[in-house]
């Protein structure tokens, strides 16, 4: 099934399409998406225009953490089916010229994991520097670092009196990347699933596998655990261990790789994306994603600080190297919930944010169901949530005194579940999601914003994403021209042009409900309007409509 593609980079000009396959759509009434569901829905993928697919973790996993604490690499999840389906989704995708990215989850592995078995069974088993392990101090934790799903990181076991890292939930024991055996074992795993024919991976919190050291994390505030990405994000070293990721595994193929990359700088892209050095092909970075803490802050972000953040990796990517484009995923709430307006201006937000990012220079990723607009969960109740950390979290804080409601509204503003609530693919029961009780309750909007209503609507959102694709790919600029940010200090627009080979295109999205006026370095009356998301447009007076965009080519 090996494949071989000529053309270097073929990702360079790619859309993603990521699906979170447990919500996307169920074929056989247990009320779980599954690897047939994807199977059936790729016709709609290929006619959306999509070129790559990124399926988050359907390996054999007791799903604490939905897949990503994964109990066998080489096996299929039997909920969303068997290696059969997963051969016959493969080949079908390659079919209609989609590639498939698998997410690779190789910071820890689940508790239940062979390996880590073996790992704790004891102290002299071979296995047992496979992971973390090290004495208490004190009778507690070996240092006082708190887990990213809270708690303390590490874990302890009553059979041989240690305990085990985990820097995320406590089933999820962090593999020992110092350790000859594991990552040659890590490797091997990697190259199997690439002799398959996968075109890539998204490599899951990647940026967490170096630990330097074990110290304690500085405590002036006394707490119990302290939040202890000083020690385990992007740290000194690194690079070393990708390095040799890359040359056992991934340089020896055509494929595509993106790492989530949490804490990776700027000043270090040559090291994570160059063509020359680059580990990777493309990072995820997250700094306009991470600026909204609504714990904090119940407004939204100012348009400036977004903008920022985004043009700073524009500019380190000018000449080499790449970033993914992504507004959102399965660990975040929806953009339109975020960044947009969910009510009064739904559809023009969802549009303007939709064309804001994709343009840009990188490679876009659209998450499922944002292509119509999907919104955050409508859920009453913290029942009705399935993630847990953010549970723990609210119960947590009504425990030290906050009002129910609160902790709620917080809740309902920040968990994961805000993106996993079922694709909503029509207005039948259950959104055609399911025949039977999904996992998951359905948002009930599905009545009215689903993919079968906007297939049928020019004006949708489904059909405004499917142009945005079809002149991302026929204009290289938008590929590979120069980004540069216009109107910097403008609180309501945000404006770029590419420039490409003598062509110049101008995409100016303004981000807010209010009407604005923009005041452009061009003339672009004698511009050619491409698309925008108004039907009627004032070109002469530069007025543009709440959360109004357009795409034009200059002259
Ligand atoms: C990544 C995934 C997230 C998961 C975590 C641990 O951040 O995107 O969903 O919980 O890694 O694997
Ligand atoms: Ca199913």
């Amino acid at each position: 099934m090996k494949r071989t593609v000529n053309k270097e980079n073929w990702w360079e000009n790619a859309v993603a399409y990521q699906i979170y396959p447990r919500s996307f759509q169920d074929t056989n009434g247990d009320g779980i998406g599954d690897l047939q569901g994807i199977i059936k829905r790729l016709p709609y993928l290929s006619e959306l225009g999509v070129d790559i697919i990124w399926i988050c973790p359907i390996y054999s996993s007791p799903n604490d953490d939905n897949g990503y604490d994964i109990s066998d690499y080489q096996n299929i999840q039997k909920e969303y089916g068997t290696m059969e389906d997963f051969d016959e989704l493969l080949n079908k995708a390659h079919g209609l010229n989609i590639r498939v990215i698998m997410d690779l989850v190789i910071n820890h592995t689940s508790s239940a994991h062979p390996w880590f078995i073996e790992s704790r069974s004891s102290r002299v088993n071979p296995k047992r520097d496979w992971y973390i392990w090290k004495d208490g101090k004190d009778n507690k934790e070996p240092n006082n670092w708190e887990s990213i799903f809270g708690g303390s990181a590490w874990e302890y076991d009553e059979h041989t009196k240690q305990y085990f890292l985990h820097v995320f939930g406590k089933t999820m024991p962090d593999i020992n990347w110092e350790n000859e055996q594991v990552k040659k074992a890590v490797f091997d795993m990697v190259c199997w699933w690439l002799d398959k024919g996968i075109d890539g991976f998204r490599v899951d919190a990647i940026s967490h596998i170096k630990k330097p050291d074990f110290e304690d994390m500085p405590n002036p505030k006394k707490k119990r655990y302290v939040p202890s990405f000083e020690k385990h994000m992007n740290q000194p070293g690194i690079i070393k261990l990708l390095k040799e990721l890359k040359d056992n595994a991934f340089s020896k193929y055509n494929i595509f790789t993106v790492a989530e990359a949490n804490g990776v700088r700027t000043e270090e892209i040559d090291d994570w994306v160059s063509q020359e050095n680059g580990i990777f092909d493309s990072l995820f970075q997250f700094d306009h994603l991470n600026l909204w803490n609504v714990e904090v802050e119940k407004e939204k972000i100012p348009l400036k600080k977004m903008k920022q953040a985004l043009s700073k990796w524009q500019k380190v990517t000018k000449k080499d190297g790449n970033v993914a484009l992504v507004m959102e995923n399965h660990d975040l709430t929806r953009s339109i919930n975020r960044f947009g307006s969910p009510d009064k201006y739904w559809k023009e937000s969802a549009k303007c944010l939709a064309m804001m990012f994709f343009f840009q220079k990188g490679v876009p990723f659209i998450y499922q169901g944002q292509e119509i607009g999907m919104l955050n969960a409508d859920y009453t109740s913290h029942l009705d949530f399935r993630d847990e950390p953010p549970l723990v979290s609210y119960e947590k804080r009504i425990k030290k005194g906050m009002s129910k409601e609160e902790s709620f509204w917080i809740l309902k503003n920040t968990t994961r579940d805000n993106s996993r609530t079922p694709m909503q693919w029509d207005d039948s029961r259950h959104s055609g999601f399911t025949t039977g009780s999904p996992w998951m309750k359905v948002n009930q909007n599905y009545n009215w914003l689903n993919v079968k209503g906007q297939e049928q609507d020019e004006y949708s959102i489904l059909n405004f994403y499917k142009k945005i694709i079809k002149l991302r790919k026929s204009t290289p600029a938008f590929v590979y021209g120069k980004y540069k940010l216009i109107l910097k200090d403008n609180e309501q627009i945000y404006a770029y042009t590419r420039e490409y080979e003598g062509e110049c295109y101008l995409i100016l999205c303004n981000v807010s409900n209010q009407y604005s006026k923009s005041e452009l370095p061009f003339d672009i009356s004698k511009g050619e309007l491409l698309l925008g998301n108004y039907k009627k447009i004032d070109t002469k007076e530069n007025i543009l409509k709440p959360y109004e965009c357009r795409a034009y080519k200059l002259t």
